[in-house]
């Protein structure tokens, strides 16, 4: 019997009328029935979220830091079960899927803090006797929509800093992955967030999604997704703040100073960790001409190694893609790349075994104008291409649409230092892969990867307004920009 599962609403877990069914990418098993959310249930959720903001947005934020650091001793008790749903649900394989877990922790442990800072500003006034400061103040209702290939560590970038900042949350995760964001929220409610405070509708994103970007109640959106998903809640928002973090098409520089066996280990863990279904994935490898030849030989010989299958197996290497499309996404790319004149070195194809798994494939005799070389995949799917030098590298780089991620790999400080200066993109790595950022720092794009920063102090940016405060106390009127002699 397929388990039948629920919204949360108001602190209750509801039933909605139509459902869907969620796979397993590995097996094809059923892992559920979930509520496909309608208008009437986004009303009702905004509804709840409406209710409950007077009173979370008046608790003191280090109760509300409180709260947050429950969750994150709940998601450390539970987190050898939560990685294995996860795997089950998504099918990143097992170590990462702990590590998507610890990303939340952290975050909520930085959080839980933040409840005990949330720093405004003071500042000088131009006139005398006046004071100036700014302080937090939450924003509202806030709707979060996030993707499934981090289905735990993704909605904590969002959850935990709008708990703190003391706004009320609809939450819609991906369809992909509807387990974990019941089981997260489950967490969240045995850690005594209150009921209303967040309510979480699963459904296509589409219906669910795109009625609560458009609620009037809603004061933000922030989302993590597909570009186009993102220009499309930029048109239908209306007014209120929209945060997004769309995709990349990330480069991994090797210079022909670097340390190429640190390099190959990079680039096979940023192209084909997560089945390459990171926004910050490693797709494009541009490898200086002296060494070209030699990188590729190496890299093709580790991807030939590399061991496809369930997750949840400790020899898996890579795991499936996440659904049908993906998997038919990534050949028809392959296709493309053929067409387009590119070699293929090892991979391709659809194999013959159970489940949404994909080859993993290296393409060389790439250029960089290629759609293959352009386009986010999302699969394991890696492009090399060969540069002149550390411009012509630099160039290959910055010649997408999208600005995420990128990396160079070189012993010279001066090609790390011009690479920093020069990668248009909001995370630049030397000698480390495109992928891993820390949940203190800010993590984000430029171009078309996106608006806004997260995590860190940029976390809490996001999901509060800041007010400017101005106290007078000079018992006079005193006219800003005229009266201050
Ligand atoms: C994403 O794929 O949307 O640094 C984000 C990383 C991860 C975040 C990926 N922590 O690659």
């Amino acid at each position: 019997m397929v388990v039948k599962y629920k919204n949360y609403i108001n602190g209750e877990w509801v039933g909605s009328g139509e459902t869907f069914t969620k796979l397993n990418p590995a097996t094809l098993e059923r892992i559920g029935e979930f509520p496909k959310g309608n208008e009437n249930d986004v009303n009702r959720a905004v509804d709840a979220a409406e209710d409950a903001f007077e009173k979370w947005s008046e608790t003191p934020a280090p109760q509300r830091g409180k709260i947050i650091l429950k969750a994150a001793q709940l998601l450390e008790q539970n987190k050898e079960s939560l990685a294995r749903e996860l795997t089950e649900e998504m099918g990143k394989i097992l170590v990462e899927a702990r590590g998507d877990v610890q990303e939340a922790i952290d975050m909520a442990l930085l959080m839980a803090g933040e409840g005990r800072r949330l720093f405004g500003h003071t500042t000088t006034s131009e006139s005398k006797n006046k004071f100036a400061m700014t302080i937090r103040r939450p924003i509202g209702i806030v709707g979060l929509i996030t993707p499934w290939n981090f289905p735990i560590a993704i909605p904590s970038w969002k959850i935990f800093p709008a708990l703190v900042c003391g706004n009320t949350i609809v939450f819609k995760p991906s369809s992909d992955t509807p387990r974990c964001a019941i089981r997260f929220v489950e967490i969240l409610e045995k850690a005594g967030v209150p009921k209303g405070v967040i309510n979480m509708i699963t459904g296509p994103g589409g219906l669910t999604g795109m009625t609560l970007v458009r609620h009037k109640k809603v004061r933000a959106i922030s989302f993590t997704g597909h570009k186009d998903t993102g220009a499309e809640i930029l048109k239908q928002a209306g007014i209120k703040r929209v945060g997004l973090e769309l995709g990349g098409k990330n480069g991994i520089i090797i210079m022909d100073d670097a340390d190429l066996s640190l390099a190959l280990d990079g680039v096979v863990w940023g192209g084909y960790g997560t089945t390459g279904q990171r926004c910050t994935a490693a797709s494009r490898i541009i490898v200086h001409e002296k060494i070209f030849k030699k990188f590729e030989k190496m890299l093709a010989e580790r991807v030939k190694k590399l061991r496809m299958g369930n997750g949840l197996d400790s020899k898996t290497d890579v795991g499936p893609l996440i659904n049908k499309a993906a998997q038919e996404k990534s050949k028809n790319y392959v296709d493309i790349g053929l067409k387009e004149g590119a070699k293929i070195l090892c991979g391709g194809n659809i194999p013959k075994m159970k489940g949404f798994f994909f080859e993993p494939t290296l393409f060389t005799n790439c250029s960089m104008n290629m759609r293959i070389a352009q386009e986010e995949i999302f699969g394991p799917v890696v492009s090399l291409i060969s540069a002149k030098n550390l411009n012509d590298a630099i160039e290959i780089a910055n010649s997408v649409e999208y600005g995420l991620s990128s990396a160079i790999y070189t012993n010279n400080i001066r090609n790390a230092f011009i690479a920093i200066e020069k990668l248009e993109a909001g995370l630049t790595y030397v000698n480390a892969s495109t992928i891993g950022s820390e949940v203190h720092l800010p993590f984000g794009g430029v171009k078309k990867s996106g608006n806004i920063r997260e995590g860190g102090i940029n976390g809490i940016d996001e999901f509060s307004a800041l007010k400017t405060v101005y106290i007078d106390y000079s018992g006079k009127l005193q006219k800003a920009q005229i009266d201050t002699e």
